[in-house]
Formats: structure tokens, C-alpha cells, sequence
């Protein structure tokens, strides 16, 4: 917003205002604060007193990117709050992008029209230009290329709480496209601002994370890479499953060899899982997960996940309009 100051701004237990661009604004007690703001729209709407926490609230959503689930549940966060939303899929094709504006000039005059923008869009550090051209209002990443996807680590995060009551001693197991899974990269950033957390990381050699991420998190997480679901440790209490991400791929041919390098099938869960695991998927799903395990009790990627994702944007937003 003012460009002076410092992008991203830290969250440090004040949302009002903030730009969310990356989960590196956050600290512990921020991502505490937030989670009892969750639980509180929560409550609110059990007693049927949720619906104008944001009337007043115009939203635009600004997807460069397909998106079924993130824009729908941003949308409906934000309508069943009482705020009203402009949906925008694919700016390129049908915007003034078309004519060769430029998208700092875009985010300008979509400013001027909301109270908040949330964007998602192809290119890594798309958010934080937003960020940078905005001068009136908040943005949201609501995923930037294979960079961040702050709020879905924020929401698996909650969902890891709600089910152990900790985000600290956890062994983790994070499987599939690790190099371009943005959801992998937030969620990482965030798994390492906690203490004594062991995370394996399952992924062809060509999709491991980055050296650079590699470095950055290794300080604050136990990291093993490994390359076969034979080096699957029993004991985890979350098996956190991602698709390739076909998008990222120059060569198609490339991406058909590596899309099922790694399936979730009952004889795998049979073989490491154990009975508090919880299993979670950002979605969609293309066939890394077997659909038996769909009905298994630790699932959760259709079910609570999804959940979590409206009630965190819920609460995530209300603190950025101070309306909780
Ligand atoms: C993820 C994304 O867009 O990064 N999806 C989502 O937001 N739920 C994961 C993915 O597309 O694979």
C-alpha cells in the first residue's frame, strides 16, 4: 500500500491493512492469533451472527490462473461474511491485458474499484509487484507462479492443528512435485518457524525442492530427501501429497514420465501408515492418490481441508478489516 515501507510488511500480530504475499511475514504468534480469530468467525456463525462481519467489503479476485478451489472459496469466505466479490478469470484473454496494458496499471484501476485484491497469477513474484504498484489497498496472494501460496499453508497448517494440537514434534512427509508445488514452499517455511519438526521429502531427483529453499528452511526443519516410497519412514503423523505440476512443464513428454512417479494406494498406507496419520492434498488430485483412500478416516484433503480453507479466509480476512 504506502510505498514507503518495508515489502512485505511482517504481520507481527497486526493483520489490519496488511498485504499477504508470503508466510514469511508471519511469526508464531501471529499464525496463533490468526488461528483464534478462525475459531472465533466459527462461533460466530454457529450462533447464526456471522453474516455482515464484512458487509461493506468489496473484493476483487484477480485470477491470471485457472482456479476452481481457491477462487470459490475465497468468493464464498467473503459473501457468506456479507462482502460482495467481482470475479475475474483469466485477465489475459479478456481484460485491457489484451491490449498490451501493463499489469501494474491493471492493479491500479482494479484498486480503485475494491477495498482488497486477491490475485493469483503464472508468473513467481507476480504478488509482491502487486504489492509494489498498489497504493490503495491490500493484496492477497492467493498463488504466484511456483513461488507462494500463503494462505493454503496457513489453512494445512490449522488443519494439522486442529487434528494434534501442535504444530512442533511432527514427522511430515511431503510427497510429489516439491520443486514447483508452491503450496510445498509455504507450507515448509511455515513447518520450519516451529520447533522439532522432521520432514521427509518423496520426490522424482528432477523435483526436489530448490538448493536455495533447501538452505533457507534446513536451519528450522530436519529435511531428508528421499526417492523411494521403500524410504517412507512408518510413524508419520502427516502425509502431505501434491500433483506434478503440469503447468511449469516446457516438455510435456517430461511431465507424462513423472506425473505418477509417486501413487498413494492402500497397500502403501497399509504398509507405513499407522492409525493418527492424517493424509493431506492442496487439490486437485490427478491421480496420485488411489480414490479408496477417499473413505479412510485419516483423508482429509476432501474433507476437512476444504473446510479449513473457507473458515481460515474467513478469519484471515476479518483481521485485515479489524472486523473481529
Ligand atoms: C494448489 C495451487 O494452486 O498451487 N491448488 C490450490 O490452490 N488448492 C495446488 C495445485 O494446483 O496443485
Amino acid at each position: 500500500m504506502n510505498q514507503q515501507k518495508f515489502i512485505p510488511e511482517k504481520i507481527n500480530n497486526k493483520f489490519k491493512g496488511k498485504d499477504i504475499v508470503s508466510i514469511e511475514q508471519f511469526n508464531v504468534k501471529s499464525i496463533m492469533t490468526l488461528f483464534k480469530a478462525v475459531d472465533k468467525v466459527k462461533q460466530k456463525i454457529k450462533k447464526k451472527k456471522h453474516f455482515n462481519l464484512l458487509k461493506g467489503v468489496l473484493s476483487i479476485l484477480l485470477f491470471y490462473e485457472p482456479s476452481s478451489r481457491t477462487m470459490s472459496s475465497f468468493a464464498s469466505s467473503i459473501k457468506r461474511l456479507g462482502g460482495q466479490t467481482v470475479e475475474y478469470s483469466n485477465p489475459m484473454q479478456t481484460s485491457s491485458a489484451v491490449k498490451g496494458e501493463t499489469f501494474s496499471d491493471s492493479i491500479n484501476v482494479f484498486e480503485t474499484y475494491s477495498d482488497i485484491l486477491i490475485i493469483r497469477h503464472p508468473e513467481s513474484g507476480a504478488a509482491l509487484k502487486a504489492v509494489q504498484a498498489a497504493k490503495k489497498v491490500p493484496i492477497i496472494n492467493a498463488g504466484d507462479g511456483y513461488n507462494e501460496h500463503p494462505t493454503q499453508a496457513l489453512l494445512d497448517l490449522y488443519t494439522i492443528y486442529k487434528k494434534f494440537g501442535r504444530l512442533n514434534n511432527l514427522k511430515i512427509l511431503m510427497a510429489g512435485d516439491l520443486l514447483y508445488g508452491r503450496t510445498v514452499h509455504s507450507l515448509l517455511k511455515a513447518l520450519s518457524m516451529f520447533k522439532n519438526n522432521e520432514t521427509y521429502l518423496l520426490s522424482p531427483p528432477s523435483l526436489k525442492i530448490s538448493r536455495e529453499l533447501y538452505q533457507e528452511i534446513g536451519s528450522g526443519l530436519r529435511l531428508k530427501e528421499i526417492a523411494s516410497q521403500d524410504e517412507i519412514p512408518t510413524g508419520c503423523d502427516v502425509w502431505y501429497w501434491t500433483r506434478v505440476q503440469k503447468e511449469r512443464f516446457k516438455n510435456i513428454k517430461i511431465y507424462e514420465k513423472l506425473k505418477l512417479a509417486f501413487v498413494l494406494t492402500k497397500k502403501l498406507l497399509d504398509k507405513k501408515g499407522n492409525k493418527n496419520l492424517i493424509i493431506m492434498h492442496p487439490l486437485p488430485r490427478v491421480g496420485e492418490i488411489e480414490t479408496v483412500i477417499d473413505a479412510d478416516s485419516s483423508a482429509l484433503y476432501l474433507r476437512d481441508q476444504i473446510q479449513n480453507g473457507l473458515s481460515l479466509r474467513m478469519g484471515l480476512l476479518c483481521l485485515i478489516f479489524d472486523r473481529i
